[in-house]
């Protein structure tokens, strides 16, 4: 008994030995400077609802490295470029797991996806097969015509919403077209035939993920209360999983039973296999890992790309000589008979450009999703402790007014003959991340923004909704895991003009055209008919000046495109020449347009003649 006693004091005694000279010993380092907060909670409620926006404020006070006591846990935020690059580059291997929290306990089967598993043989071995077999640059070749077929039903089904003079659902078709893509590449499926009810249930499980798994639960800062479940966070979460795990057994049984069918594997029967072999490193996938991945992939796959279109068509929207701008460069270089391809994307520059901005501006992971420091270390001067959390504020970086001129304005010009690329090379521009950890997707997600924005402007007109009060950019300022208000901004914002483009447009009778366009706009605004029969009226007296106009437009086009070595069909001049022309050539071009799947240089002569 006395042994044990002075077994005890001897222990107790070293205990506080190491407490003391730990204490002593950080006292003397110096940690990066930030707010002190409150008792208990520390600085949790300076968070708030948006914390990637707090941060950026924070950041504008304390510097470009803030620390901050969140619970009894401690996180640091890298607010610039050169902050995320010690971080993420220089001190990438001490940051490359990250931290336990609820949303991983509960929503990635306990840490067993390739997102949130700690960092070794089996995040590696996870990695290597979405990148040999879906997300890497082979794969996306082989995977291309998946995303052709799926671009194959969006346009026409957008092209019916048009025809009815319903405004289009972007956000819900973008989820249709996004889950079926990564369903037909993991499991061979289209997961929905169409939007609607059953893509909705999706859309909600995989919004109510991201809702849940991003918000700030208290419980993973206070660990000592995380069973009190206070904010009842994670009891949503349990929930949710219960009906994930749902899903993905009647999914993987489904896809078992036609293992024998499919002419080539999918990225399922690949996981399968690596379930029952053993990688270099002798690891295998479990049940869990492999149901976790799926999960990882639809999820991270469907919500981010969109998330980027919508913001980025709706700021084209928002400044309508952006849209002219590339909607005329892809019409000089692909034409308007055919639908954009992935092979045309490198030759168009101001895509590209529209898309990096995109990109810049509405990050679809503002704060980088977190790491951890395995080891105390030294960033910028500072010392940063063992396991404090480590988040990148990706947002903050994209608006920083030391990085970019007028950061608030939506100006692709910026990227326009600069190497500044998202892949996370340049820490400017860091959407996906960087170091080890970086987006696994980063490929995918680039081509999916590029080739899906580029169909979707080249393929049709867009506008705001006659009648509806243009909404500013606003949510902007949302917290991402929140995009699901953001985007039924978007609904109201999004509609297709009923002038669309030639390679998907349907064959009419002018009358019905015109009298379904009356319908339109008569529903919306009668201001508007007046507007539009008096344009037609005044163009259907044929000025001569104005058909001399128009042909020195197209005339001038087809010069410089020879000079640079194109030889353009009429017809695709025209069409290109009355893209670029003020508005009374468009209403002009419908009257004639409608009856026609184009419209001939001679015929068009012959009409303003
Ligand atoms: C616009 C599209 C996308 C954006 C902006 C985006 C952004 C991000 C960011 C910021 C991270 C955290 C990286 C870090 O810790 O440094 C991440 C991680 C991840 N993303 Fe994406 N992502 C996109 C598309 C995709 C796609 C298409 C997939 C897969 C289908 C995907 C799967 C993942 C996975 C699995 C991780 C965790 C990687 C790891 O921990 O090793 N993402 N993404």
């Amino acid at each position: 008994m006395v042994i044990f006693r002075e077994f005890l004091l001897w222990g107790i005694s070293w205990l506080c030995l190491y407490i003391g000279f730990s204490f002593i010993f950080r006292k003397n380092k110096k940690l990066p400077p930030g707010p002190r907060g409150w008792p208990v909670l520390g600085c949790l409620p300076l968070l708030g609802s948006m914390p990637h926006v707090n941060l950026t404020n924070l950041s504008k006070k304390y510097g470009p490295i803030v620390y901050l006591k969140l619970g009894t846990s401690e996180m640091v935020v890298a607010n610039t470029p050169a902050a995320a690059k010690a971080f993420l580059k220089t001190l990438d291997i001490n940051f490359c797991s990250r931290p336990r929290i609820a949303g991983a306990t509960h929503l990635a089967y306990n840490m067993q996806d390739v997102a949130w598993v700690p960092y070794g043989k089996r995040w590696k071995m996870m990695r290597k097969l979405c990148n040999l077999h879906m997300l890497g640059g082979k794969a996306l070749d082989e995977w291309q015509h998946v995303r052709v077929a799926e671009m194959g039903h969006m346009l026409p089904s957008i092209l019916t919403h048009s025809q009815k003079g319903q405004t289009v659902n972007l956000p819900d078709l973008l989820n249709v077209y996004t889950a079926n893509i990564f369903g037909q590449i993991i499991l061979s499926k289209r997961i929905f035939e169409s939007e609607g009810e059953e893509a909705n249930q999706f859309k909600d499980m995989v919004v109510e993920l991201l809702t849940t798994g991003g918000y700030f639960n208290v419980g993973d800062y206070i660990p000592s209360i995380a069973w009190m479940d206070l904010q009842g966070i994670e009891r949503r979460m349990k929930k949710l999983a219960v009906r994930f795990d749902d899903m993905l057994n009647i999914l993987i049984t489904e896809h078992q039973a036609t293992t024998k069918k499919r002419a080539a594997p999918d990225f399922l029967d690949i996981m399968m296999s690596n379930r029952n072999n053993s990688d270099a490193d002798g690891m295998k996938l479990s049940d869990e890992n492999i149901k976790a991945l799926i999960l990882d992939l639809l999820t991270a796959g469907t919500d981010t790309s969109s998330s980027v279109i919508e913001w980025t068509l709706a700021e084209l929207l928002q400044n309508p000589n952006l849209l002219k701008h590339a909607q005329k460069e892809m019409d000089c270089v692909i034409g308007v008979g055919r639908r954009l391809k992935e092979s045309d994307i490198p030759k168009l520059p101001y895509l590209i450009a529209i898309c990096k901005e995109g990109f810049r501006k509405h990050p679809s992971t503002p704060l980088s999703l977190p790491r951890i420091s395995t080891q105390a270390c030294e960033v910028g001067g500072y010392y940063v402790p063992k396991g404090v959390r480590l988040t990148v504020n990706i947002w903050g970086i994209g608006r920083d007014d030391q990085v970019w001129e007028n950061p608030l304005e939506f100006n692709p010009d910026r990227f326009l003959g600069s190497k500044i690329d998202p892949r996370g090379n340049d820490f400017n521009l860091i959407p996906f991340g960087a170091g080890r950890r970086i987006c696994v997707g980063v490929r995918m997600g680039i081509t999916m923004v590029e080739y899906t924005l580029g169909s979707l402007i080249h393929a049709f007109d867009w506008e705001i909704p006659l009648g509806s009060v243009p909404a500013p950019i606003a949510p902007d300022e949302l917290i991402k895991y929140d995009m699901a208000s953001a985007k039924a901004l978007m609904l109201i914002m999004l509609s297709i003009s009923d002038n669309v483009r030639p390679h998907v447009r349907k064959v009419e009778k002018p009358k019905e055209a015109w009298d379904k366009l009356e319908t339109i706009y008569e529903a919306k605004n009668q201001m508007k008919i007046l507007h539009l029969q008096s344009k037609l009226h005044t163009l259907s007296m044929r000025s001569d000046e104005k058909v001399e106009e128009f042909l020195h437009h197209v005339d001038e086009l087809r010069s410089k495109l020879l000079a640079l070595g194109e030889m353009v069909d009429d017809k695709i001049l025209i069409a290109i020449t009355l893209r670029a022309l003020p508005s009374q050539f468009r209403v002009f071009i419908m009257t004639l347009n409608v009856s026609k799947q184009t419209v001939t240089f001679k015929e068009l002569v012959n009409f303003l003649q």
